[in-house]
């Protein structure tokens, strides 16, 4: 089996690959995957791709890769993927859920309490040297404990989010899913709203939801209409899902009070008038990068090759192949 791999990894997880008999793994340098024709070559003769969420792996990659049986993604995410084109083909794609939940969960919150109480600006404000007084109203922020948290997306990194607001902070949990969640409901007494009653009482809006074009452009300027002035948007699913520029408007008009960030819409770029504003926390994409969860979705990713290998059930399958 020839496995591609586009960027380095954790090096215990390409250990067991490199030990398996028979599997001939070329990982790629670290910016090779970047130059769309340097990765359309080296994809060529492979059989298997180990992808990141970086890697747009779509029709000219499989029309390029006539082996390939199977494309393992190293995230839980698979929008880089095109699944209709791979399962038409019978092409294996394979996630990594399950891993990051925690690592994720725990990152929303604390972008969560870093926008409401203002922290990195108060770093920066201290970092400045303009800190030369205590006082009673300096850098004061929306209080965190006791609020109404709204949950776009109970699937297993929304409910982890819930488990934090709810038993941590005391947070009132509504959320918006298409599936109800009647053993959450039950446990920690979250209740499912339509979105608009969510965003109209919210005083915390946190997306998890996967991008699809259902998902995509979700929070626009009208739905960031309908949030409290007070509230706090904060996004570490996938950027496309909201409206980036209707957000920085939304922000510096102060109808809404602050976001944070970790996803955007054409990563790795910014929207200009994000970098300008105060009240927006934005983060490089890290809501998984604890070094545990990473060297797990690494393990996950390399189970799902192994065991195609070994003529085994893939663990964690989006697509099933027939190849
Ligand atoms: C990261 O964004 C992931 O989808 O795992």
């Amino acid at each position: 089996m020839k496995l591609l791999v586009t960027r380095p990894i954790p090096e215990e997880a390409v250990a067991r690959l490199r030990a398996e008999p028979g599997v001939d793994t070329t990982m790629l340098e670290e910016d090779a995957a970047m130059d769309r024709g340097l990765l359309l070559d080296a994809a060529a003769d492979a059989d298997v791709i180990l992808a990141l969420l970086t890697e747009r792996v779509d029709a000219e990659l499989f029309d390029r890769s006539p082996d390939l049986r199977m494309v393992a993604n190293m995230a839980v995410g698979f929008d880089n993927v095109d699944i209709d084109e791979a399962a038409v083909r019978g092409i294996w794609v394979t996630n990594t859920p399950g891993v990051l939940d925690g690592a994720t969960a725990d990152l929303a919150m604390a972008l969560l309490l870093a926008a409401a109480r203002r922290l990195p600006e108060s770093e920066r404000f201290l970092r400045a040297g303009r800190y030369k007084r205590w006082g009673p109203m300096l850098l004061c922020g929306q209080e965190v404990h006791g609020r109404t948290l709204g949950i776009l997306g109970m699937g297993r990194i929304g409910e982890a989010v819930a488990r934090r607001a709810r038993l941590g902070f005391g947070m009132e949990i509504l959320y918006w899913d298409e599936r109800g969640r009647a053993d959450l409901e039950e446990e920690l007494g979250v209740r499912r709203t339509d979105l608009d009653t969510l965003l109209g009482a919210a005083d915390f809006v946190s997306i998890h939801l996967p991008l699809t074009e259902g998902t995509a452009g979700l929070i626009d300027a009208e739905r960031l209409g309908r949030m409290k002035p007070t509230a706090v948007l904060v996004n570490t699913a996938r950027g496309p899902i909201v409206d980036e520029g209707a957000l920085a408007a939304a922000l510096r008009s102060g109808a809404i009070w602050a976001a944070g960030l970790d996803v955007f819409e054409r990563e790795p770029e910014v929207h200009p008038d994000l970098i300008e504003l105060d009240n927006a926390v934005l983060l490089p994409h890290i809501a998984s990068a604890s070094i545990p969860t990473r060297l797990a979705m690494a393990e996950l990713a390399v189970s799902n090759v192994l065991a195609l290998h070994r003529g085994e059930d893939p663990p964690t399958p989006v697509v099933r192949g027939t190849r």
